[in-house]
């Protein structure tokens, strides 16, 4: 008997999908548009994805929108992106509420404008009962910071004597993660071609389906979801057990 995470949801839907959005940039260049043009259509492709994960009967979207490392991009950049997040929010809690979607935020709250703070306060409020699609946003995360964060809260552990060394296992680093709760996922995809986890759910997808797609995320749609979740299906996975 498996335990329930290593579970291959064989011919359903994968529970968890993340996504590393990239390629918005690419996709406005190649257009001899200006960046912010990119990112407005990634957007706009945001909302395709929830609409094609909650039609698909996935249950957990976890989205990487703005990693610890995007502070190094020029102001005006950050401020277009905080921009579109705050323009999402405020136009979208009421509608993903009323389709029962629960929202949650991963990632440091530091550096982040008060009134953003505000907005994922209020819509993690707001939806934290329903039980249609989890939508999860990664907003200045990075995945080193929260191992190394949740180590430090073992130490916390251990030097206030609720905790001893030897008790110290994956489940206990685990419970001690911003996604404490939350199945790891079974399928990651990233868009614009490139093949690396930038920093993005490294404990968390260490037996996670890795599928790279040839488009800029502004042109993501549910055909390319459905095309990523048949590679998925055609992997075999065995979470380290021999084939049998
Ligand atoms: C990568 O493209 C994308 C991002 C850094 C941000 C993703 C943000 C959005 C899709 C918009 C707002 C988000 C939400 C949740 C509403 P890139 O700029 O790195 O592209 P490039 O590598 O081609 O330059």
């Amino acid at each position: 008997m498996v335990a329930i995470e290593e579970q291959d949801t064989a011919d359903g839907p994968p529970v968890h999908v993340a996504i590393i959005m990239d390629g918005n940039g690419r996709w406005a260049l190649a257009r001899g548009l200006p960046r912010l043009a990119g990112h407005e259509r990634g957007a706009e492709a945001v909302r395709r994805a929830v609409q094609a994960c909650r039609e698909t009967g996935i249950d957990i979207l976890t989205l990487y929108a703005f990693s610890s490392e995007n502070w190094k991009r020029p102001p005006a950049e950050i401020d277009d992106l905080m921009g579109l997040l705050r323009i999402y929010l405020r136009r979208e809690i009421a509608d993903l509420d009323s389709r029962g979607v629960r929202l949650r935020f991963i990632g440091s709250r530091n550096r982040l404008a008060p009134d953003i703070i505000g907005l994922i306060e209020e819509s993690e409020a707001k939806t934290a009962a329903n039980t249609g699609l989890m939508l999860v946003i990664a907003l200045n995360y990075g995945a080193r910071a929260e191992i190394t964060r949740a180590a430090q809260r073992l130490a916390e552990d251990v030097a206030a004597g609720t905790l001893s060394p030897a008790a110290i296992d994956e489940e206990a680093l685990a419970a001690r993660m911003e996604t404490a709760g939350i199945p790891d996922p079974d399928l990651l995809i990233r868009t614009s071609g490139e093949k690396r986890l930038s920093n993005f759910l490294l404990w968390q997808s260490a037996y996670t389906e890795l599928v790279f797609l040839d488009i800029c995320w502004p042109d993501f749609s549910k055909d390319y979801l459905e095309a990523a979740i048949d590679e998925y299906h055609r992997r075999d996975r065995r979470f380290g057990a021999s084939r049998g």
